[in-house]
């Protein structure tokens, strides 16, 4: 299993990202800082492994304090939470996973734990939602193999693989079980300008599992839909409103209007802890804005004249119409979303803007 991250006693280690796949080199975060630092600069990427990433710079935050007492402890949980919380605002995973820490933290604290049982709690509980991850991921295979042709070619878009979550992989994940299982899957995967998790990441880790891999520019999908050579499309998501809507890599959302176009079905797989139950649409995700020099530049070289105009919105949002099926580890939603993702929420009420 390609190892994304990694609590270890020294630290929490990333494997770099931003260096794939030509080079294969770690980074350790020892502070909560430099885990902030890791996730704003994509070394670690992917909605579930920020949200596990999240959790585990909470974690190392309270393990490593040097407070002495539980209110000088809870005020520096505000600032290392705030700090962790501020790197990207798409993946909701992300707040998921640190609320998940600090509600162990208050739990403890309103019991008046002491600092060390607190430290020794935190860390389990990030270690835990770790591995929950992996589960999940698995879980997701299992219950979306059989969604994916018999024999065909999957299109995806980014990286929603092993190296977007703790291990396995949401999208590609359903396409490693299904090919566990007998299917006779091939894989186009959409380049994803700007930073390329496509080209770079979703084609190194399929074809480290030997998975047929093909890299397509992002522009080249509707084209080959239309001569017949998709089956079915997955993606992964950043956040999934309580109506459906999915947020997700910027040119998913066209990638889905020409699966519709073309009569393909359009999945998407997620962990349940990307479906944001109080965002009542997608029209109220926030949609992170990144730099221009991703755009400007490709591998340090500069492509686009001075002074330009540039957009680089990470994200867009996918309207529910457009999904086929979504995918997550406690089974699987159809339309209509509202009132399925209601129900496997065990909710009587949805929240409303
Ligand atoms: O900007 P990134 O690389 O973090 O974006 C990742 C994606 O959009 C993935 O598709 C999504 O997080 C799902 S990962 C299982």
């Amino acid at each position: 299993m390609i190892p994304t991250l990694e609590w270890l006693p020294t630290g929490i280690n990333f494997l770099d990202q931003t260096k794939l796949p030509l080079e294969e080199t770690y980074v350790l975060a020892t502070d909560y800082k430099q885990v902030a630092t890791v996730i704003r600069d994509m070394i670690v990427r992917g909605a579930p492994a920020i949200g596990v990433s999240g959790a585990m710079g909470v974690a190392i935050g309270i393990e490593r304090s040097a407070a002495t007492s539980l209110p000088e402890l809870t005020e520096e949980v505000a600032v290392i939470c705030e700090h962790l919380a501020a790197t990207r605002p798409t993946a909701v995973n992300l707040f998921w996973g640190i609320d998940a820490v600090r509600g162990v933290f208050n739990e403890l604290a309103a019991k008046g734990a002491s600092i060390p049982e607190i430290k020794a709690a935190v860390v389990t509980k990030a270690r835990q939602m770790y591995d929950e991850d992996i589960a999940a991921c698995k879980q997701m295979g299992a219950n979306g193999a059989s969604l994916l042709p018999q024999e065909g070619t999957v299109l995806t878009h980014c990286n929603a693989g092993a190296l977007a979550t703790c291990g396995y992989g949401s999208a590609l994940g359903v396409i490693r079980a299904a090919i566990e299982q007998g299917h006779k899957i091939d894989v186009f995967a959409d380049e994803t300008r700007p930073f390329l998790q496509g080209a770079r990441l979703t084609a190194w880790e399929l074809m480290k599992d030997g998975i047929p891999t093909t890299v397509l520019c992002d522009n080249m999908a509707a084209s080959l839909m239309l001569q017949g050579r998709i089956q079915a499309v997955i993606v992964g998501a950043d956040r999934i409103a309580a109506n459906g809507d999915v947020a997700n890599k910027i040119g998913t959302y066209g990638v889905a209007i020409l699966a519709k176009e073309h009569g393909i079905p359009f999945y998407v797989a997620a962990p349940w802890s990307t479906v944001d139950v109080a965002t009542a649409h997608g029209g109220l995700i926030p949609i992170e804005q990144r730099a221009a020099l991703e755009v400007t530049h490709s591998n340090g070289k500069q492509m686009t004249p001075d002074g330009v105009g540039i957009e680089n919105p990470a994200f867009d949002v996918t309207p529910a119409k457009y999904v086929t099926a979504i995918i997550t580890e406690r089974g699987v939603l159809t339309a209509p979303y509202s009132a399925s993702i209601q129900t496997m929420a065990g909710m009587t009420e949805l929240a409303v803007a």
